[in-house]
């Protein structure tokens, strides 16, 4: 790694713990204006001091976000599909690496479909943009999509990852699964995991933490947190978690007193 590969890579870790707690609101790129984010620059103000690294897209990010911001941005730079379409995450390249640059992006991210008909489709256009990436010293965020009729398990999960952490991913996105440390074992690059549907503030805690003790670098969550009850309070709860190892009742706890006050 070069030093400019190196120093967008670190920026999206906490220095002391080593780990993450990114904020995915790319949601509007395939599923519009997504509850929770209809006023997406609302909605993730409050959460900034809190989050390591924000993912979006660059539509969301020029919007919504100040250029005086002070946060890493994982950039996402794949789409082309909506929820309506038959082929949802038949995903080909958004965004070119000059606008990525000059967005200052730390990261990029690419959703990849591992089983899927169109497979080859997505995974050349991913290692394309990876090629490019590199020559700048811009790191990928795989994100391993899971298509229907697919399994979220350790074993599919683990193919998924390890296929684009080889193709040259710095950090893969997966989802938790039983066995998790079969796919953090066997990725030789960091995993985060995605939050997925808006589950009780309880048991996204209990995810986030089984998965950063099963070897998790961190969390990459969205809708756990920003269609919470409380997200301020439920983002401060996860970051308790992952960058300080607290157990999951005192981190819900946490949550409770924050979101009472
Ligand atoms: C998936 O392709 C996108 O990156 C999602 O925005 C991301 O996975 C969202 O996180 P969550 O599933 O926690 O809402």
């Amino acid at each position: 790694m070069d030093w400019g590969m190196k120093n967008r890579f670190s920026r999206l870790f906490n220095q002391k713990s080593g780990k993450t707690v990114l904020f995915a609101v790319d949601h509007g790129y395939f599923m519009g204006p997504t509850t929770g984010l209809e006023d997406l620059g609302a909605a993730v103000k409050p959460l900034l001091p809190y989050v390591d690294a924000l993912m979006l897209t660059r539509g969301a990010l020029r919007s919504y976000i100040p250029p005086q911001a002070d946060i890493p941005i994982i950039l996402r730079v794949s789409g082309g599909t909506s929820i309506l379409n038959k082929e949802l995450l038949r995903e080909g390249v958004t965004v070119s690496m000059e606008d990525a640059i000059r967005l200052n992006a730390s990261a990029i991210a690419f959703s990849i479909m591992v089983g899927a008909d169109f497979e080859r489709d997505t995974l050349l256009a991913f290692t394309r943009v990876i090629n490019e990436a590199e020559r700048y010293g811009i790191p990928m965020l795989a994100v391993t999509a899971v298509g229907k009729g697919l399994n979220r398990d350790a074993r599919y999960l683990s193919l998924a990852t390890r296929i684009a952490a080889e193709l040259g991913a710095r950090m893969v996105k997966t989802y938790y699964c039983e066995d998790f440390e079969r796919v953090v074992n066997t990725c030789p690059v960091p995993v985060v995991i995605a939050g997925g549907k808006k589950i009780s503030e309880k048991d996204a805690l209990q995810l986030a933490y089984n998965a950063i003790q099963a070897g998790a670098v961190g969390v990459d969550m969205g809708r756990n947190i920003f269609q919470s009850e409380d997200p301020v309070a439920m983002i401060q709860a996860v970051r308790a978690i992952v960058h300080e190892n607290i157990p999951v009742d005192e981190a819900y706890e946490m949550f409770l007193n924050l979101k009472a006050r």
